[in-house]
C-alpha cells in the first residue's frame, strides 16, 4: 500500500474503529473497520494501546451523532465526507434514502474503490477539498440538504487552506451544515510528543483557537455547537459504556491542553 503522509493518517481512526469493534462494550460497532484492517497491507501494531484511538473513536461518535440528527431530519438528505479516509460512516449509519459522497486525494480514492464501489447513493471523488470544480459533481446529482462532514482533515491544511476551502464550501453549499475539529497552537505545537502523530510524518498545521474564528473569517457563520473530545453532548455521553465515561470524566478534570484545545464543531455555513 502506497500513502501520501498526510493520506497516511486516515490509518489510525481507522484502526481505532476496529479496536474498537473488538471490545464487548464497543461505541460503534464497526465490524467492517475491522474487516477494512485486516485486508490492509500495514503494520498496525505501531498503534496499538495509544490512548489517541479511543479519542479517535469518541469523535466519530460525535460526528455520527451530528450525522445521525441530520438524517432524522432529511432522510433522502446528502452526505458529503471530505477527506473521507477509508471512513465506514455509510456501513453505520446509512438508512437507504441519504446519498453519500467521499471526497479524498486521488491515492486514497484509489484505495476506497478497491473496497467500495460506486452505487446510485455512493459516490467516491477524487481531488483536493480546496479544489474549486468537485462541488459541481455533488450539486449535479443532489438537491441537498447537504451535511458536510470534515472529520480530521482540515487541520492538515495551512490556516490560508483551510480558509479557502471552509470559503468555497460557503460559496457552493450555502445553508449546509459542517462539522469539522479545530486545533489550538498548543496542540499544534505538541503534536511531536502526540501519541499517534508522533508515529506517522504528517503534521497538522492550522492552529485555530476555536470556531469563533471561522465567524470572523465569514460573517453569518453560525457556529451551532463546540464540544472537546472530554466534554461530548450529554444524550451521547449519557449512551456511552461506563468505562468511557469514566475515561472522560478523569479527562475533564485534568483539563489537558492536548485535550481542551481540540474542539469538535457544528457550524451552518452563511
Ligand atoms: C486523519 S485522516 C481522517 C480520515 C477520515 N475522515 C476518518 O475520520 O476516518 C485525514 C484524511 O484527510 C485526507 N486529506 C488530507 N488533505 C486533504 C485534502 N487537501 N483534500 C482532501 N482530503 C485530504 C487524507 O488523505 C486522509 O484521508
Amino acid at each position: 500500500m502506497q500513502l501520501g503522509s498526510v493520506q497516511e493518517t486516515l490509518l489510525i481512526p481507522l484502526y481505532g474503529r476496529a479496536v474498537d469493534a473488538r471490545r464487548k462494550d464497543s461505541v460503534l460497532g464497526d465490524t467492517r473497520a475491522a474487516e477494512l484492517v485486516a485486508s490492509l497491507d500495514y503494520d498496525f501494531t505501531r498503534f496499538d494501546d495509544l490512548p489517541s484511538l479511543t479519542g479517535a473513536v469518541l469523535r466519530t461518535a460525535l460526528f455520527d451523532h451530528w450525522v445521525s440528527g441530520f438524517l432524522t431530519a432529511h432522510p433522502a438528505g446528502t452526505l458529503v465526507e471530505l477527506g473521507a479516509g477509508l471512513n465506514t460512516r455509510y456501513e453505520r449509519l446509512d438508512n437507504g434514502t441519504a446519498h453519500w459522497f467521499d471526497l479524498d486525494l486521488p491515492d486514497v480514492t484509489a484505495l476506497r474503490r478497491t473496497f467500495v464501489p460506486d452505487t446510485p447513493r455512493r459516490t467516491a471523488i477524487a481531488a483536493s477539498v480546496t479544489e474549486a470544480a468537485w462541488p459541481d459533481i455533488v450539486t449535479a446529482r443532489s438537491a441537498g440538504p447537504y451535511f458536510l462532514a470534515a472529520e480530521a482533515v482540515l487541520p492538515f491544511l495551512d490556516e490560508a487552506g483551510a480558509r479557502h476551502a471552509i470559503g468555497l464550501l460557503s460559496d457552493r453549499f450555502p445553508g449546509a451544515l459542517l462539522a469539522l475539529d479545530t486545533a489550538g497552537p498548543a496542540f499544534i505545537a505538541g503534536q511531536d510528543h502526540h501519541d499517534a502523530l508522533s508515529k506517522v510524518d504528517a503534521r497538522m498545521r492550522w492552529a485555530c483557537a476555536g470556531p469563533d474564528q471561522l465567524a470572523q473569517w465569514f460573517p453569518g457563520i453560525d457556529v451551532l455547537a463546540s464540544h472537546t473530545l472530554s466534554t461530548p453532548p450529554t444524550k451521547m455521553y449519557e449512551e456511552l459504556p461506563v468505562a468511557h465515561r469514566q475515561l472522560l470524566d478523569g479527562l475533564a478534570a485534568q483539563q489537558l491542553p492536548q485535550v481542551e484545545e481540540y474542539r469538535l464543531n457544528l457550524v451552518r455555513l452563511p
